[in-house]
């Protein structure tokens, strides 16, 4: 019985892989990715290895490449053009190693050349007495397609060899093979400008390869950006070609051929195992894709005679990095809200592999994004990650879509709140501009409490969410406001963790400054940001009188900043929200601020007061605000460095403390017949 369900599923998969090879060869347009395709192969191997008698003549096991498309006139390879055996792991490296070295001795003693393989397509180039008279795709390995107008139009293979070195003696019938790719970088600049003209993008640099060489319009071919790297004479009559794959890299390029620069000559085996792990670092820095490295014995004799396992020649083998797209279904669409307000929508997949990590998310950064590569619920998408970055979505495979996907609406309100939501001028962002937007409170929050900022131990985002949920604080000031019987209401609170968090909060009062600015998540107004301005002013009411002219008059900040700065600070709610932190405590302060600051004279310049008591004129602020525009610096506490005290009604024992060190106590309206 399992052994009649493992045969349905391995007619099962010669179906499917046969189905996605026809994607792939022939229509260009693959519906899933190489690494699925390689999987699922792998699967087919595994069963075919157990049951060989099961081995279909359809099984895509038994031919080199794919069908050869109508659209082109066919032609004969003169000889056949193989594929690799693939390894997954050093250790499948190091048992290829072991099996062809019990074939052949001198393996122990050989050295290797380990090249980029590159994610393009194997095309065959024909020279006669050096003229390039014909090229071809691979097609199935023994016929392919003759497409030499479209590898005319390719710049970078020769119409004639040699172009370097006119010494060298080229053989009458020279057959090259190589790869045609394209640059990433160009490959973006190819996709930028169709979305500038309003067109649908290309999803990888394959695809797009693989669509332009196989044009029925050479102009069209000629137009998009492709490259070769060649790696191997498939054949050669009259003359001598190299004797080693490192020279043959050589001499091709000599002839005016490109070849990958990435290439590397291992003197020995240990030599070549130790090069391999570099590749993956190498993988991201270069601008092509390559899916793994080409592990080749350098004595091109002793290759050949090692000979074939089916198809592959056993004297090269291909390690296969993890493939770093992969495609899915995407269930839904989130959104998530900043603590500027922006919307941003990501990506809910069902869960996939993809480079060595189930991903199950995306960012998919704006809802222009969405509606350009016109993504809808249900897609299935391609996904990508590049080295170790986030992944992100490259775009809907359409053929796959069904009729019952569902196009995305960019929502017009806040998912949160329900408050309408604003698009600026000039952005691509959508905001939700209510400041009483619980999410952007909870991102706030989440902020005002972050390491670089005020630094509250256990006010991580889980916490913050409950508070806010539970309608304990409705802005950041709030948070030292928070009582322990209102957190021990809180789920998973207990005394110990009420205590501790009061405390952490207790503490952050002690934060000074710039940790402060930067904890009030002003737009671009980070940790640099926010400890220049904490060194300029004294403190956050000096920063609320300053404006415009006196942020652009600073370094580094220009007008964007500049505004934002002012703006914030103009704003009446977060004007009250500073009022309730000084009210709490929460009012670090610079001293050396205040002597950088804007003075209105100097009247006071050199003077440290101390003010006590209730004044008639000046409130608190309004007074220490008067010390400070005049040049002087007012301190909490009296010691020998007190220029005076100015004392007011009810002074304390401030007062007393001044007459004891021998420091001048001025009354009210002494100080104002001296300075006002
Ligand atoms: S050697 C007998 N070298 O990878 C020689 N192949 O299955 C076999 N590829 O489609 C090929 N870069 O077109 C070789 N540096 C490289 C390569 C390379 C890419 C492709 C090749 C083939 C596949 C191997």
């Amino acid at each position: 019985m399992e052994q009649d369900s493992l045969k349905a599923r391995y007619f099962d998969l010669v179906r499917e892989l046969n189905r996605h090879n026809y994607q792939y060869h022939v229509l260009d347009r693959p519906i899933i990715s190489d690494g699925e395709f390689d999987g699922l192969l792998q699967e087919l191997r595994g069963i075919e290895n157990k049951h060989p008698d099961w081995i279909s003549r359809e099984s895509p096991t038994q031919r080199v490449g794919s069908n050869v498309s109508e659209k082109f006139g066919k032609i004969s390879h003169v000889a056949p053009v193989l594929s690799l055996a693939n390894a997954f792991s050093e250790e499948d490296v190091k048992s290829w190693l072991d099996r062809i070295t019990k074939l052949d001795e001198r393996i122990k003693f050989a050295d290797f050349v380990l090249e980029p393989k590159i994610d393009g397509l194997t095309v065959v180039l024909t020279y006669q007495n050096g003229i390039l008279i014909q090229g071809t795709t691979r097609g199935d390995g023994i016929v392919g397609e003759d497409i030499t107008p479209n590898i005319r139009t390719i710049r970078s293979i020769p119409l004639k060899v040699p172009i370097n070195n006119h010494q060298l003696k080229v053989p009458d019938l020279l057959v090259v093979r190589g790869e045609v790719f394209m640059f990433n970088s160009e490959f973006e600049e190819l996709n930028a400008a169709l979305v500038k003209k309003g067109e649908k993008t290309w999803l990888n640099p394959r695809n797009t390869a693989a669509g332009s060489l196989r044009q029925l319009n050479p102009e069209i071919t000629a137009s998009r950006p492709l490259r070769i790297y060649t790696y191997q004479i498939l054949s050669h009559n009259g003359g001598e070609i190299p004797k080693t794959q490192w020279e043959l890299l050589e001499y091709l390029n000599e002839l005016g051929f490109p070849v990958s620069p990435a290439s590397v000559y291992c003197e020995n085996a240990n030599q070549m195992l130790q090069q391999l792990a570099p590749w993956k670092e190498t993988r991201e820095n270069l601008d092509y894709d390559i899916d793994g490295v080409v592990i080749k014995v350098n004595d091109l004799l002793i290759a050949s005679e090692l000979g074939f396992v089916g198809k592959d020649p056993r004297g090269a083998i291909a390690l296969k990095f993890p493939a770093m797209e992969a495609t899915t279904t995407l269930e839904n669409i989130g959104i998530n809200i900043g603590r500027t307000g922006v919307l941003t929508p990501y990506a809910i997949f069902e869960p996939v592999q993809c480079g060595g990590v189930v991903v199950k998310q995306a960012t998919l950064h704006n809802f222009d994004f969405i509606r350009e590569k016109d993504i809808r619920i249900g897609d299935r998408v391609m996904i990508k990650r590049a080295g170790d970055v986030i992944p992100y979505v490259i775009g809907p495979i359409v053929e796959t879509r069904t009729g019952s996907e569902q196009v995305y609406e960019t929502p017009d309100q806040c998912p949160v709140c329900g408050q309408k939501v604003e698009k600026l001028p000039g952005e691509v962002a959508v905001y939700c501009v209510n400041n009483a937007c619980p999410a952007q409170l909870i991102r706030n929050i989440e902020h005002f409490a972050s390491r670089g900022a005020m630094d509250i131990n256990g006010l991580g985002i889980k916490i913050v969410e409950q508070i806010v949920s539970n309608h304990l604080i409705k802005d950041i000031a709030d948070i030292y406001q928070l009582q322990k019987k209102d957190l021990l209401n809180l789920e998973g609170f207990g005394e110990k963790k009420a205590e501790n968090l009061l405390l952490a909060i207790e503490d952050s009062k002690q934060q000074p400054l710039g940790r402060l600015i930067n904890a009030l998540g002003i737009r671009d107004v980070g940790e640099v940001m926010a400890e220049m301005l904490a060194s300029r002013f004294s403190d956050l009411s000096a920063i609320m009188d300053a404006g415009f002219q006196d942020f652009i008059a600073m370094e580094g900040i220009g007008p964007n900043i500049a505004q934002a700065i002012s703006d914030w600070f103009h704003q009446p709610e977060n004007q009250k929200i500073i009022q309730k932190l000084k009210n709490s405590g929460v009012w670090p302060m610079n001293i050396e601020g205040a002597a950088n600051e804007k003075t209105e004279s100097n009247i006071l310049a050199g003077n440290i007061i101390v003010v006590t008591g209730t004044l008639e004129r000046f409130s608190r602020d309004e007074i220490k605000e008067f010390i400070r525009k005049n040049g002087g610096k007012s301190t909490e506490s009296v010691s020998p460095k007190t220029s005076f005290v100015l004392a007011g009604e009810n002074p304390g024992s401030k007062k007393a403390k001044a007459i004891e060190l021998g420091i001048p106590v001025l009354s009210e309206s002494e100080f104002l017949e001296r300075y006002a």
